[in-house]
């Protein structure tokens, strides 16, 4: 029990005050959305770590083949107690509970923490940790489509044909899921204009057979945040019992932060689960994913398998067995070492740096596609206006081109071929990750000014040339070997994915 408060002792409020500036958070703190000094010695000092780090950063300011700070896929460098406490639990089997009894625990502990930030009913929520979001969401899917098939066999009825609605933005594991467990993809189409799944258009597309709606809590093309609140209201108005699960992959760490009074999380009624990438804003070293559930009514039993393990009796729903302890480790001491405040201070830095760079590219006449303010996840989606636009000539170059000149600068901006329906519309995108400093952000937007006046003044065969070079010499394309090895050939040119079918391509963030 916590001591009593000494009489006449001033009460300190510790939750109701605004944390000081923590500069051992080099990238909470206001030294990340600043520039490095340049010209003038600066009047204040700064602490060490803080200079150490960003220093450091800029001399390794374009990476393109470590660690781009304009992609979210691999997050930046944890600090050294964390890589320490994550080394060292290296050898550790994850699912041997009976030999690390507190490993377990600390699971438990991430999955409530993570419950409590989506605000999760407290005494009927459950969770779990995945490799990543995609694991999670198989899970997700698979309690979805079991309870709908239990739901339908009880009222007699058939339950050979389920199906899943959602946007046509979705990143692959959703198509992944669905084929894997014979579901049949709805997708509501985006358009040249609406980024995002259409709520009445989802809801509108169920029917008997509809297992759940996916809501994405920042699609990997524009960081959007589709409406979770408008399919619940509209499913409520219909009293229509489908129900909605959330890809929160990367927003789950990002708008409890930003927009905490965002309501797309169990506050909202239909909501059932919902799946956040550790490994991406919850800034842990790949590996580690969440899902929770509402209550158990939504994770039938026959699903959880008891599994007694060297002696340890423990309840199981996971694809695979074995896994390392690490991240679930390295996601404890994230989540304990930043707190809310630390998370709170990063994100907000990161949606500052985003907001800055969406003004200097409008300024540079590109069309800004993404949401600032904190209205999405902290990225910059972004194309060259068309003639339409404002644009007088058609350009000979796109976005792929200008991806492959700066790719050549050293920077790893992918271009994209947006979902179906939007006409083939290209874009690029960057995200801002954790170490990408106002500084850095400063040289990518000079990189982009050149990379762009170049483009326009060289030729077409020019462009072509370089990006034929810049794809063999700068790059893994066309020295990475397939992982399907000798049967690529086989399974080239398939037609059955949205990529295959649309030409749409896949991004993470
Ligand atoms: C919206 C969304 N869902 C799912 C995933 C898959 O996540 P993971 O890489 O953690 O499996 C991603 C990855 O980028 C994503 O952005």
């Amino acid at each position: 029990m916590a001591p009593a408060v000494k009489r006449g002792m001033k009460r300190r409020r510790l939750n109701a005050v605004e944390p000081q500036e923590d500069f051992t958070n080099v990238y909470g703190s206001h030294y990340a959305t600043q520039d490095m000094p340049c010209d003038d010695i600066p009047d204040d000092s700064m602490p060490p770590e803080v200079a150490y780090r960003m220093i450091k950063d800029e001399l390794t300011t374009k990476p393109a083949t470590a660690n781009p700070p304009t992609n979210n896929d691999s997050p930046p460098p944890q600090e050294k107690e964390a890589e320490d406490l994550m080394l060292e639990a290296m050898p550790k089997n994850f699912i041997d509970f009976e030999e690390y009894p507190q490993t377990a625990e600390i699971h438990h502990r991430c999955a409530n923490m993570i419950a409590n930030l989506f605000h999760a009913p407290k005494d009927t929520a459950i969770g779990t940790s995945s490799v990543g979001s995609s694991e999670a969401i198989m899970l997700a899917v698979l309690a979805m489509k079991r309870r709908w098939k239990q739901q339908r066999q009880q009222q007699g009825k058939p339950a050979d044909n389920p199906n899943i609605v959602m946007s046509s933005a979705v990143q692959v594991c959703w198509e992944k899921a669905a084929r894997y467990f014979e579901i049949e993809e709805k997708y509501v189409n985006c358009t040249r204009t609406r980024f995002v799944i259409d709520p009445k258009e989802a809801v509108e597309l169920c029917d008997e057979n509809t297992i759940g709606i996916v809501a994405i809590l920042g699609t990997t093309y524009t960081g959007a945040y589709e409406d979770v609140k408008a399919i619940s209201d509209l499913l409520v108005e219909e009293k229509s019992d489908v129900p909605i699960h959330v890809d929160a992959a990367s927003g789950g760490f990002v708008a409890p932060f930003v927009v905490p009074d965002l309501e797309w999380d169990f506050r909202v009624e239909r909501v059932v689960s919902i799946n956040v990438s550790g490994h991406k804003y919850g800034l842990v070293y790949p590996g580690v994913g969440w899902v929770v559930w509402r209550s158990p009514e939504y994770l039938p039993k026959d699903l959880i398998f008891n599994i007694n393990y060297l002696g340890a009796e423990q309840s199981s729903f996971t694809l695979n067995f074995s896994k390392g302890a690490s991240q679930v480790i390295g996601q404890y001491y994230q989540l304990i070492r930043l707190g809310k405040a630390g998370y709170r201070h990063i994100m907000c830095n990161l949606t500052k740096t985003a907001d800055y760079l969406t003004d200097a590219l409008r300024e540079l006449g590109f069309v800004i596609m993404s949401e600032g303010q904190g209205k999405g996840l902290p990225l910059v989606a972004f194309r060259f206006a068309g003639k339409d636009e404002g644009e007088t000539e058609e350009k000979n170059f796109d976005e792929f081109a200008l991806a492959h000149y700066l790719r050549s600068r050293g920077w790893v901006i992918p271009a994209y071929t947006m979902a179906p329906e939007t006409g083939q519309m290209k874009m690029m995108r960057i995200v801002v990750r954790e170490d990408f400093s106002r500084s850095r952000c400063e040289l990518l937007i000079k990189d982009i000014k050149l990379c762009s006046r170049l483009l326009e003044q060289d030729s077409e065969q020019f462009i072509e040339r370089l990006k034929e070079h810049v794809g063999r010499h700068t790059s893994g394309s066309g020295k990475i070997r397939d992982p399907m090895g000798v049967a690529k050939a086989v399974f080239k040119n398939e037609r059955h994915s949205l990529q295959g079918k649309t030409g749409k391509s896949h991004a993470v963030c």
